[in-house]
């Protein structure tokens, strides 16, 4: 059962990153990334619970999506800028960007959602589950079309590009090509290996991989055409590019191959922190990469070069930092950049502004949209309760808060931290 090992795997080293002073905007894992038909936005899951949505323009965290019980697996884009995202809790959420709570919830799955796909119309969301099923779900209203047959948990989802077939792949070493015009019976072919991931490249060649590491190229109607190598260990994301030319897989030790399609090679293999990866997502022109990763960053590449181009919410063209070069505290508000400002000109992010927060009663900064919970508590902001709110947690100081969770072990950061506040968010 590769894939539950590998959860297990990620949770263990969930666990461990509490005592870590380096926080980034995911409290966990991040799980999947999609990237906007436009180009401007990108939407991370992770086992933290919570899904971001980002600015790519502006490297900073806009909104933070707070709905599932459990681990953000799966997340992706309608047509017109909505967001879907699938949860371990096996539930569908959909969003309207800037809405605090889903537009509609879509409910059936038994068993945790792990990936899922949109209609080239838009129309329709594919889910693929644990509990052995793919679903069929209109976007606007109706019930869903349940497709039965994987003897597995199916991990992967992808709609052919003319949106007449609906590509399914899963555990059981299947790959189903299901007829969406009428309830005909899917093609199934049967692989050499268990599995976890399948895409669509734009001519309508279905590219296939899981457990043995290697990816299978078919064609759409499942005559196998071609097949690459990237490793040894498995494979858990794969993308292809919108321009055709490019294969992404990423692995479980946490290298990213750019498979070449033409040529069925390896032309190039990013390798980086974030360890395994769990997730790739191309931009609409093909040439940049984002991943999502153990790290608990997302992360942009260079696809044609493969170069590392940064993390997205660190990497501001010029450092709003740099005022406070040298200071410990500074460097520990770095992990808070993505969501927060310093100065009410700034605004809000995903977070409020924190000018002025010290003396200001808790989720009252006019404005700015608090979750109910938060608004029933009674906290004053002050150097000694920011500090409580980072060595226990926000979901323990402050339960029910959208903020993701994240602690800073080092009683000294917390105190470099608090100082460093106290200069910079003064009025
Ligand atoms: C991924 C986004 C994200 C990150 C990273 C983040 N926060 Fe937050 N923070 C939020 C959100 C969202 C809220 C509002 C919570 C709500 O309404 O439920 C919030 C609320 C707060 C509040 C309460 C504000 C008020 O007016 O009541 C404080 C204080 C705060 N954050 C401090 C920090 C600090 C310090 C860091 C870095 C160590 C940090 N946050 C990192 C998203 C984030």
């Amino acid at each position: 059962m590769f894939v539950r090992f590998a959860l297990a795997f990620a949770l263990a080293t969930l666990a461990c990153a509490s005592a870590d002073a380096q926080m980034r905007g995911h409290g966990g894992p991040v799980r999947a990334v999609a990237v906007s038909p436009d180009g401007t936005t990108a939407i991370s899951g992770s086992f933290d619970t919570s899904a971001i949505r980002w600015s790519l323009s502006r490297n900073a965290a806009e909104q933070v999506l707070r709905f599932h019980e459990s681990a953000v697996n799966a997340v992706a884009f309608l047509k017109d800028g909505r967001i879907v995202t699938g949860g371990e809790d096996g539930a569908i959420a959909l969003w309207k960007p800037g809405q605090p709570m889903p537009e509609r919830i879509f409910k059936g799955h038994t068993a945790p959602i792990v990936a899922l796909a949109v209609s080239p119309d838009g129309r329709t969301v594919a889910s693929a589950s644990w509990d052995r099923t793919v679903r069929l779900w209109p976007v606007e209203s109706g019930a869903p079309r349940v497709l039965e047959g994987h003897t597995q948990n199916v991990n992967g989802v992808a709609f052919a590009p003319d949106g007449k077939t609906l590509i399914s792949a899963g555990y059981d070493a299947t790959l189903r090509i299901w007829p969406l015009d009428g309830n005909g019976a899917p093609i199934v072919v049967t692989l050499p290996t268990a599995l976890n991931a399948v895409a669509v490249a734009p001519d309508g060649e279905i590219i296939a991989s899981g457990a043995n590491g290697r990816v299978y190229f078919l064609s759409s109607s499942g005559q196998q055409v071609g097949e690459a190598e990237v490793g040894e260990t498995p494979v858990i994301s794969l993308a292809a590019s919108p321009d055709g030319t490019l294969v992404a897989a990423a692995g479980i030790r946490g290298s990213v191959a750019l498979i070449d399609r033409k040529t069925r090679a390896v032309s190039r293999t990013l390798v980086g922190p974030g360890l395994p990866v769990w997730s790739v997502a191309f931009f609409p022109d093909s040439k940049t990469l984002l991943t999502g990763g153990a790290d608990r960053m997302v992360r942009r590449w260079n696809a044609q070069t493969g170069e590392h181009i940064g993390a997205v919410p660190l990497t501001e063209a010029s450092d709003p930092l740099a005022a406070y070069a040298g200071d410990r505290g500074a460097e520990v508000y770095r992990a808070c950049i993505a969501c927060h400002t310093l100065s009410a000109d700034e605004g809000n992010r995903a977070g409020p502004t924190l000018a002025g927060i010290f003396g200001r009663k808790i989720a009252t900064l006019p404005g700015y949209d608090f979750s109910e919970a938060l608004k029933k508590l009674d906290i004053v902001w002050t150097p000694e309760t920011v500090s409580k709110l980072f060595e226990i947690g926000p979901n323990a100081y402050t339960p029910g808060t959208k903020m993701p969770e994240q602690t800073i072990g080092s009683a000294e950061d917390r105190k470099a931290l608090t100082d460093f506040l106290k200069k910079a968010t003064a009025r």
